[in-house]
């Protein structure tokens, strides 16, 4: 199935991404990411990573995406796109941190070393987190 008719926001998300990319503060490790988090309602909400000197305080583009959304209201993902010079995959942490709004999250991974307007690679959360963590109501 073409990218088109699985997710026809692709080309926003993108854009929206690699723009948030633009303001990541990666000083350190000069690795800029930007994230853009499609809602349920299709509002676009995005992320960068923000570094620290103190390295371990760092926050992934994809989890300022998230808690931006939640801060504004919105809890329902549909889709991120993650944006990276090279090839993009959200760390294990990141995984598990979407995984709370949408275990059937969809994943765009957009290697901005491409050009602008081509499909990025489209990959499930399930696939990257099988049988994640979860703290079901009712299950303890
Ligand atoms: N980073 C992200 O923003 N997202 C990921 O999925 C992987 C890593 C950031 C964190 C840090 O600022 C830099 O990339 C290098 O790890």
């Amino acid at each position: 199935m073409s990218l088109d008719s699985r997710l026809p926001e692709w080309r926003a998300l993108q854009a929206a991404s690699r723009s948030a990319r633009q303001q990541a503060w990666a000083p350190y490790s000069q690795f800029f990411v930007g994230a853009a988090i499609l809602t349920e309602s299709g509002e676009i909400v995005t992320g960068c990573n923000v570094e620290n000197a103190s390295y371990g305080l760092t926050i992934c583009a994809e989890r300022v995406a998230a808690c931006s959304a939640v801060a504004s209201g919105m809890r329902r993902f549909r889709a991120i796109c993650v944006s990276l010079d090279g090839p993009p995959l959200p760390c294990g942490a990141c995984r598990q941190f979407l995984v709370e709004f949408n275990p059937d999250l969809i994943l765009l991974l957009d290697d901005t070393s491409s050009d602008v307007g081509r499909e990025p690679e489209l990959v499930l959360l399930t696939e990257l987190l099988p049988r994640p963590f979860r703290l079901e109501a009712g299950s303890r």
